[in-house]
């Protein structure tokens, strides 16, 4: 009889903890997007995001971006956009030993941050920064071989003309790759950003709402597509997993 009722239990526990995860798994309900902040120049805020960028978290993002990268078999200039703090150039510096790589940011707090990093961990040679605009990038037009961007582009105010921009400089043939939430995530993941920005985050972060503000201000895969429609990229593909996205745009046209 006891044991039964153990066995009751622990079913019932199970079953719970199954129906938990249903429900988290499912889709959200669609916000409307809610533009944040777009250069992270805030030195509290900078330091707070080099608190998160140092997670296994982010840590899996930039593995996730640089193997992605190298099914391209990347050869030449690689510019790592809304470069941050640092974290993945320094990865793509390691992993792509003979590329030439830039780091792009319009922040100069996080191009700072992202120096000291480089020349920390990367003795071999120099990493080159520069500060600009997703909008106006500081290179000629097609000149470089591929364009990366980590969860910068939900800052970007203008994206289509950013995208753009990006077909500008990019070589014929030369491939965009961008990671970044989308807003449309599974419950699960709002559920956890909700937590992290409530509770674990610094208090530079909480006090503009991030990394929840990051989400929600991020596209769906729909206003993606839609965004690329406006530009000259003409081979598109948006890969969308549990809470964010992979697209992957290639030029095949010079301008
Ligand atoms: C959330 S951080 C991501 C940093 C880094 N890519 C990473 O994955 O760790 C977003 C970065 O994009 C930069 N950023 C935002 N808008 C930008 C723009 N229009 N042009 C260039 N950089 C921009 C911010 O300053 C910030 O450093």
């Amino acid at each position: 009889m006891v044991i039964m009722m153990i066995l009751y239990i622990i079913l019932g526990v199970i079953g719970f903890i199954i129906l938990f995860l249903i429900i988290l798994s499912l889709p959200r309900k669609e916000n409307e997007r809610i533009h944040n902040i777009e250069a992270i120049d805030n030195p509290d805020v900078v330091k707070g995001f080099e608190t998160m960028a140092k997670t296994p978290a982010f840590a899996w993002i930039h593995k996730k971006i640089v193997s992605k990268l190298t099914e391209f078999l990347p050869e030449g200039i690689i510019v790592d956009l809304g470069c941050g703090s640092g974290n993945l150039i320094v990865r793509l510096a390691k992993k792509f030993p003979n590329s030439e790589i830039i780091g792009v940011d319009n922040s100069s707090e996080m191009l700072k941050t992202a120096k000291e990093r480089a020349e920390k961990k990367i003795k071999s040679r120099k990493i080159k920064f520069k500060k600009g605009s997703a909008n106006k990038l500081p290179f000629n037009d097609n000149s470089i071989d591929f364009v990366v961007s980590s969860l910068s582009l939900h800052h970007w105010i203008n994206p289509t003309e950013a995208l753009q921009e990006i077909y500008r400089v990019l070589k014929k043939h030369g491939y965009l790759i961008i990671f970044d939430f989308r807003r449309n995530s599974r419950k699960f993941f709002y559920g956890l950003l909700k937590f992290a920005t409530t509770i674990v985050v610094p208090k530079a972060l909480k006090d503009i709402n991030e990394p929840l503000g990051s989400l929600l201000s991020s596209y769906t895969e729909n206003e993606m597509r839609e965004i690329f429609n406006h530009t000259s990229f003409d081979k598109i593909d948006i890969e969308a997993l549990m809470a964010w996205v992979f697209i992957i745009a290639k030029k095949n046209k010079d301008i």
